[in-house]
């Protein structure tokens, strides 16, 4: 089958494209051979490639820049989105849409969480665009799936691992203050990319939330991942007014979706068991990745 993946040297583009091509002949495109905000280039680009499915993993995701860089956050998101759906509709072909707990304000006290027929309410530009990305598509209708993921961590990109672990090799004698107030599923993008495959054997329709299982902070995330690199670093609490930052971020962003227990159709596991394969695979790699950086 012919799947296409857009925003292919993203976190999440770049593990789809290795897990989906195991089985499927991926062709992967990103900035800036293919712009989602040029939809007559775009387009000419994606018949040409007659994919039978099209995942969308490009976005704008600097969530403080979307705070004043508005316009293009607006273009990606949602008129990036809008573009792939109509190419899709076109092409009649299943397009697999990412999108973010950020779609919710997190006023819901934690740990409800919120499910995919919960009403959107973004609390930040971001957010706002992302929304619109998600509505730009039911009105253009192909057959579709929108995914909303959160906290996302993987071997490739920036993320908030990552942040961490270079902050504990910068200076490992500093205390790491980590927010402690902010709740959520912090989700690997390897195993996420797998949950796609699935929805692109089986093609439901609609909204979905694929996130691992459980929920955490991110500073007993912080904790966790530092403790599993064996590295003893001390980690304080820190809340989110002392961490002010331009866009506001949902206190609680925890996602669930009972239709991805059923074992034939979810992938997604315990967020504890996803972070040690984690660690196990790629921790060392990335160490040293970052210790070279810092060199
Ligand atoms: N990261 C998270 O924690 C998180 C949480 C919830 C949901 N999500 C969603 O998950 C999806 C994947 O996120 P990610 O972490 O993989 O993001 P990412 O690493 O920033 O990847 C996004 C990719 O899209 C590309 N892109 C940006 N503008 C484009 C354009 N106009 N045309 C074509 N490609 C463009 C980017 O290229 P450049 O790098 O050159 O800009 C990048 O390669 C996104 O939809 C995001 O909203 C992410």
């Amino acid at each position: 089958m012919r799947v296409l993946v857009m925003g292919a040297r993203g976190q999440l583009g770049r593990d789809c494209v290795s897990v989906l091509g195991e089985t499927h002949d991926v062709i992967a495109y990103d900035l800036p051979e293919v712009d989602v905000t040029d939809c007559a280039a775009a387009s000419a680009t994606v018949r040409r490639a007659a994919p039978e499915v099209i995942v969308n993993c490009a976005a704008y995701t600097r969530v403080d820049d979307a705070e004043t860089d508005r316009q293009t956050a607006h273009l990606v998101n949602a008129g990036g989105a809008q573009c792939l759906a109509e190419l899709a509709r076109e092409c009649g072909a299943y397009l697999v849409h990412v999108s973010t707990d950020y779609v919710f304000d997190g006023q819901r006290a934690p740990p409800q969480p919120y499910l995919p027929e919960d009403a959107p309410e973004p609390a930040n530009w971001y957010g706002r665009t992302k929304l619109a990305g998600e509505q730009s598509i039911a009105e253009v209708g192909p057959r579709h799936v929108i995914l909303r993921t959160a906290w996302l961590y993987g071997r490739h990109g920036g993320n908030f691992l990552k942040a961490v672990l270079r902050q504990a090799l910068r200076d490992p004698r500093r205390p790491l203050w980590v927010v402690a107030d902010q709740h959520g599923c912090p989700t690997w993008s390897h195993r996420l990319a797998h949950q796609i495959g699935r929805f692109i054997a089986s093609r439901p329709e609609g909204v979905f939330h694929a996130v691992a299982a459980g929920h955490t902070t991110w500073y007993d995330l912080a904790v966790s991942f530092l403790g599993m690199m064996g590295l003893d670093r001390t980690v304080e609490r820190c809340s989110t007014k002392d961490r002010p930052t331009p866009a506001v971020r949902p206190a609680n962003s925890i996602l669930a979706d009972p239709r991805l227990a059923d074992p034939d159709f979810g992938v997604m596991r315990p967020w504890e068991q996803d972070l040690e394969e984690f660690v196990r695979l790629h921790g060392a790699g990335i160490a040293d990745e970052i210790r070279a950086e810092i060199a």
